[in-house]
């Protein structure tokens, strides 16, 4: 099973920003942490981040098109962006959306997601776990058939 690791703005910076918020993992890490729990998992996991939201617009198309699973976390966007919502709308495999941190926990602009709304699924202040967790039942899902 084909899936797409998305990592939106900011998230390139993991290991030295805020580290009180997001940890010390740095995206590196954590790319490397999916893909080996993706391989002991049987799998195909791809791992990308970047700044610039079209780009994000383009992948989660990809992702669309190639009936591939999506563990995404939308940073920033996910406060913000329609266009990201309706891209995610359109995909046909499950969706995990992730957090780092307990966006409910924050600030109340974090508490409102566009995405959440059409994710099969929400997993949020586990620390960069979360995303070893969503790559877990994506597996178990997959297996079930
Ligand atoms: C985040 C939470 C967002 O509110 C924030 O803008 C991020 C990261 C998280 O992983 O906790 O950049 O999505």
């Amino acid at each position: 099973m084909k899936v797409l690791v998305l990592n939106g703005p900011n998230l390139g910076r993991l290991g030295t920003r805020e580290p009180a918020v997001y940890g010390r993992t740095t995206h590196a890490e954590l790319a490397e942490q999916c893909r080996a729990t993706g391989a002991a998992l049987g799998l195909d996991v791809e791992v990308r981040q970047t700044d610039a939201e079209h780009e994000m617009l383009g992948w989660l198309h990809e992702a669309a098109d190639d009936g591939a699973a999506v563990v995404l976390n939308p940073a920033a966007w996910t406060h913000t962006s329609v266009a990201l919502r309706d891209a995610c709308a359109a995909l046909t495999a499950p969706l995990v959306e992730v957090h780092i941190s307990n966006v409910h926990a924050r600030e109340p602009f974090r508490a409102h997601s566009y995405v959440s709304g059409v994710a099969t699924g929400v997993v949020a202040g586990l620390g960069t776990d979360g995303y070893l967790l969503a790559l877990r039942w994506l597996a178990g899902r997959a297996a079930q058939g």
